[in-house]
């Protein structure tokens, strides 16, 4: 009866395992955004810190909400390990500019477990997915936005100033 049970439930495999990839990237990318954060607290920057404190969140949220799905498909979720966590940084623009390109490594990584669910005819996970693809467009986006503001703006101390006021005003309107 629990096989069955299970049968009637589980995912795919090898979407499962790039399911409990995603949880460690998704962790990472908190662990991550909450040092920049910090970093940006640091330097008096309050507004990035905010940003990045609400980026660290969502992260976690993200994670929970994959963590859930595989629990919730019968599939014990593992709490990932994210190692260690880079709190140095040389500017404000290395953060943004990093914080892009995780942005970028994540939607490459949704778009992988999409092909998968494809491949193997995985509707349901498929379905769950679509959320993931839309966030990662709203996220690609503000961080772009982000680095063209401070490109505009210019990174003498008015500038940085000025970008830090603007910084959370930045949105998608979907
Ligand atoms: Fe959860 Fe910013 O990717």
């Amino acid at each position: 009866m629990k096989d069955l049970m299970r049968q009637k439930i589980a995912v795919d495999q090898k979407v499962a395992d790039l399911l409990i990839k995603q949880i460690q990237i998704e962790s990472k990318s908190s662990a991550n955004y909450l040092a920049m954060a910090g970093w940006c607290s640091m330097q008096g920057y309050e507004n990035s810190a905010d940003f990045f404190f609400e980026q660290s969140n969502e992260e976690r949220e993200h994670m929970l909400k994959i963590y859930k799905f595989l629990a919730d498909m019968g599939i014990q979720p593992k709490v990932a390990e994210v190692g260690a966590v880079e709190h140095d940084y040389a500017s404000l623009r290395e953060i943004f500019e990093t914080s892009l390109e995780m942005e970028i490594a994540v939607t490459e990584s949704i778009n992988e477990i999409m092909a998968t669910c494809k491949k193997v005819n995985d509707f349901r996970t498929e379905r769950f997915l679509n959320w993931f693809i839309d966030e990662q467009l709203e996220e690609e986006y503000i961080a772009r936005r982000a680095i063209e503001l401070m490109d505009l703006l210019g990174e003498d101390q008015k500038g940085l100033f000025m970008f830090d006021e603007r910084v959370k005003s930045i949105s998608y309107e979907k």
